[in-house]
């Protein structure tokens, strides 16, 4: 693992992005798996931008997501179907047929747990795996005690993580209990993976995902098995690591960040 601390949003975002951007213009048939949430938005925004000013081409790459509520049609403004469409497919030239969300309206819902598996498999895999990350430190939707090498499966979610998501939702209520999301294993199958973090509110999980130990109460720890995972933080989310120095010293001096520090000096 190896983990980038910046002095903004703004410049998580901008990294993230161009990594993305890197990926995709290296191999234009990418197979991205994309998160949601607040986060997101402005990564969402960023790719947008380059594809609309500086030809992010989306043409041939696939995206698979992390997760969708049950219940929720895909017209319903608050589904992650809707969210995707209106934060970023409706704004590229992605190929219709190569977008991948849970249905979280399937009749037989782990059927459609299998189906998804097997839709990844087919698709050679995840190259490129973008999260974010809960309070309780979920990744996609892997609420406290998902197995380490849980697969694509219906979760039922924490009173924490419904908490978070109600103004999103107008109340709790409205929140719905249950979802479908890629497993931690499945996550952990991505051949790079790339989660950012930001504010103070995520400093205490992003603390104990990155140097605690490993435990299935936090999916994120999981990522400290990961061969290529890199955690991305502003400021604020990265004040409660105890070893700040070190990663800063890491970035510095590890050429692979080399091309990058021009962007970040913009
Ligand atoms: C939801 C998603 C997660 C995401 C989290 C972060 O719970 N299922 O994949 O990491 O939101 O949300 P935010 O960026 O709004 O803090």
């Amino acid at each position: 693992m190896e983990v980038i601390i910046l002095p903004s949003k703004e410049k998580v975002v901008k990294l993230a992005a161009s990594l993305i951007d890197m990926e995709l213009r290296r191999n234009p048939r990418l197979v991205l798996g994309l998160a949601t949430g607040r986060t997101m938005e402005s990564l969402y925004a960023e790719l947008v931008r380059r594809h609309k000013e500086e030809g992010l081409d989306f043409s041939l790459c696939q995206t698979f997501n992390l997760d969708e509520y049950i219940g929720l049609s895909k017209n319903d403004p608050h589904s992650y179907h809707y969210y995707m469409h209106h934060h970023l497919f409706n704004h590229i030239n992605i190929d219709k047929r190569n977008i991948h969300i849970p249905n979280g309206l399937a009749p037989n819902l782990d059927e459609e747990c299998c189906r998804y598996e097997y839709e990844i498999k087919k698709a050679g895999g995840i190259d490129f795996q973008i999260l974010g990350i809960g309070e309780d430190g979920h990744i996609g939707f892997n609420e406290p005690l998902s197995a380490l090498l849980s697969r694509t499966r219906v979760k039922a979610l924490s009173p924490l993580t419904i908490a978070q998501n109600a103004p999103l939702f107008g109340s709790k209520e409205a929140v719905p209990k249950r979802v479908i999301t890629m497993g931690v294993g499945t996550i952990l199958e991505s051949k790079r993976c790339v989660l950012i973090a930001t504010g103070k509110h995520k400093a205490k999980i992003i603390a104990k995902s990155v140097e605690g130990p490993i435990t299935s109460m936090i999916s994120a720890t999981a990522l400290q098995l990961h061969t290529r995972c890199t955690v991305i933080v502003d400021d604020e989310a990265a004040k409660s690591l105890e070893n700040r120095d070190y990663y800063q010293w890491l970035f510095e001096n590890e050429p692979e960040w080399e091309p990058f520090k021009s962007i970040l000096n913009e």
